[in-house]
């Protein structure tokens, strides 16, 4: 689902950009009767594509692993979109050519910047592997103990779980409930589902 957002959102700004460098050079080469049609015809398409512009660049913002080291990249960014719009709607209602060039160098440069973001640190794969980190974290703290990192120690009796049969959602009913001399873990729901995922596909048969 976020991998189809991000896609919809880079589909929107291209065609956003594209429209804006169109206008851009109609504006600056003076085109003006030109960039006055094209701006009429334009108007709702654009309306549309602005809108998806912004939806899909909020959902994306919340979804965003911020606290990495790559933040002040996403802020810069940000921060010339934000800026740019004021620029080029100002920049276009008084047909002043500086500050319309100014706006499509703002949002242009804030497209790249943002391939920078993503190819150090793509959005997808950070998720994936926060995630994986905090299931392998979780089950060194609360299980290694008796099972070991590989499920296969076999402290006080513990099984083991390489080679159990249980399912996931008999895992995790051991890991809330207990079992034998296994204490119910006081794990919560999440991190119980997050660890019986991690014995299962990670442990279980390996
Ligand atoms: C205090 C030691 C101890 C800790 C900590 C512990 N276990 Fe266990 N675990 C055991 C013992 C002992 C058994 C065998 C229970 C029995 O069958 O009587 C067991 C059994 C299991 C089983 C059943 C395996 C099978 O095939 O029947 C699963 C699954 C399991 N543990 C997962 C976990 C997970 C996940 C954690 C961490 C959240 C965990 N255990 C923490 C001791 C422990």
């Amino acid at each position: 689902m976020n991998t189809g957002i991000l896609h919809l959102h880079y589909l929107v700004v291209t065609l956003f950009l594209l429209i804006y460098v169109i206008k851009t050079i109609l504006l600056l080469s003076n085109k003006n009767d030109l960039l006055g049609k094209f701006s009429k015809k334009i108007k709702v398409p654009e309306m549309i594509i602005s809108t998806l512009f912004l939806l899909t660049g909020v959902f994306l913002l919340t979804k965003l692993p911020f606290g990495g080291k790559y933040d002040y990249l996403l802020w810069i960014k940000l921060s010339m979109v934000a800026i740019s719009i004021p620029v080029a709607i100002i920049g276009f209602k008084k047909s002043n050519k500086a500050l319309a060039a100014l706006s499509l160098l703002l949002i242009t440069g804030s497209f790249g910047l943002a391939e920078v973001y993503h190819k150090r640190k793509g959005i997808a794969k950070v998720n994936t592997e926060m995630a994986a980190n905090d299931a392998k974290s979780i089950y060194e703290t609360n299980c290694a103990s008796c099972h070991g990192t590989d499920g296969k120690l076999g402290l006080a009796g513990a099984k083991d779980l390489s080679a159990t049969l249980l399912d996931n959602a008999a895992i995790k009913d051991v890991i809330k409930n207990g079992k034998g001399l296994m204490p119910a873990s006081q794990l919560d729901d999440e991190k119980a589902s997050i660890v019986a995922e991690y014995v299962s596909t990670q442990i279980k048969g390996h």
